[in-house]
């Protein structure tokens, strides 16, 4: 890619604050050199300890959700304010998980993407088709849209915040990836929305990546892609070594 690239890890709902602070401790010393930038968005619970643990590392931390609204009566939710006031600069929108396990839409996407950008973050918007919208041919405009509407609203200053990850929901979590023209092909896609919103030199600056099932066997090839900027990985950002290996893929 001919941007810098940024590697995210989005551990889900996995690690005990206790285990965040080792799992940090552990990638910290495999990625000091990293040429790219590296993220770590953890459980809100793990927030804390992860930010301690990552001082005076290149690691920055961020959360993989967050509500729409500053405060208020939302039991059980954490807003970016919150983020932003626990010294968090990243957090996810739009994971396919919170779109099909949780029901946020697009339109709710706009709204937490809206939020971190008024509370200073920068945001990884989710984007990305189910097999059955591929098979039906319909993943370059459903990507395109959902694009759109999470950027409804975000002024050109505000895109140097946003980075777009584009996931096919069929490559998260089984080991089944895009091949890297796939995955260049949509990163294309969604590069060529932003042209269409905000112009040539907005799309040439914004951070694209891929995510679904990336690994250290494969993060080389779809890295080397000229439309993919990044990644965003799930399960190898768990492990130490495999997440440091993308990172140096990544360099
Ligand atoms: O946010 C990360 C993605 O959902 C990818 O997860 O690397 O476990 O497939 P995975």
């Amino acid at each position: 890619a001919v941007r810098k690239a940024v590697i995210a890890g989005n551990w889900k709902m996995n690690k005990t604050s206790a285990e965040a602070k080792e799992l940090i401790t552990a990638i910290a010393p495999l990625v000091k050199d990293a040429g790219c930038d590296v993220v770590a968005c953890v459980p809100y619970v793990d927030i804390a300890t992860a930010i301690e643990a990552a001082k005076g590392t290149n690691i920055k931390i961020g959360a993989e959700n967050c509500h729409w609204a500053v405060s208020g009566a939302f039991t059980g939710e954490i807003s970016a304010e919150m983020l932003k006031a626990c010294g968090v600069e990243y957090v996810i929108t739009g994971h396919s998980e919170r779109r099909t396990y949780f029901g946020d839409t697009d339109v709710t996407v706009q709204k937490r993407t809206r939020a971190a950008l008024d509370a200073g973050l920068t945001v990884i918007v989710c984007v990305g088709e189910y097999l059955e919208q591929r098979e039906q041919g319909i993943t370059d405009e459903l990507v395109a849209m959902q694009t759109k509407i999470a950027l409804g609203g975000v002024t050109e200053e505000e895109l140097k915040r946003i980075i777009i990850a584009y996931e096919p929901v069929w490559a998260i979590g089984t080991g089944k990836t895009a091949t890297a023209e796939q995955a260049n092909e949509v990163c294309a896609v969604i590069r060529a929305t932003v042209k269409s919103l905000y112009g040539e030199k907005a799309a040439e600056g914004i951070t694209v990546q891929y995510g679904g099932s990336m690994n250290a066997g494969n993060a080389a090839e779809l890295l080397a892609q000229p439309d993919v900027d990044g990644g965003l990985i799930g399960g190898a950002s768990l492990k130490p070594n495999d997440f440091a290996a993308i990172v140096d893929a990544a360099t």
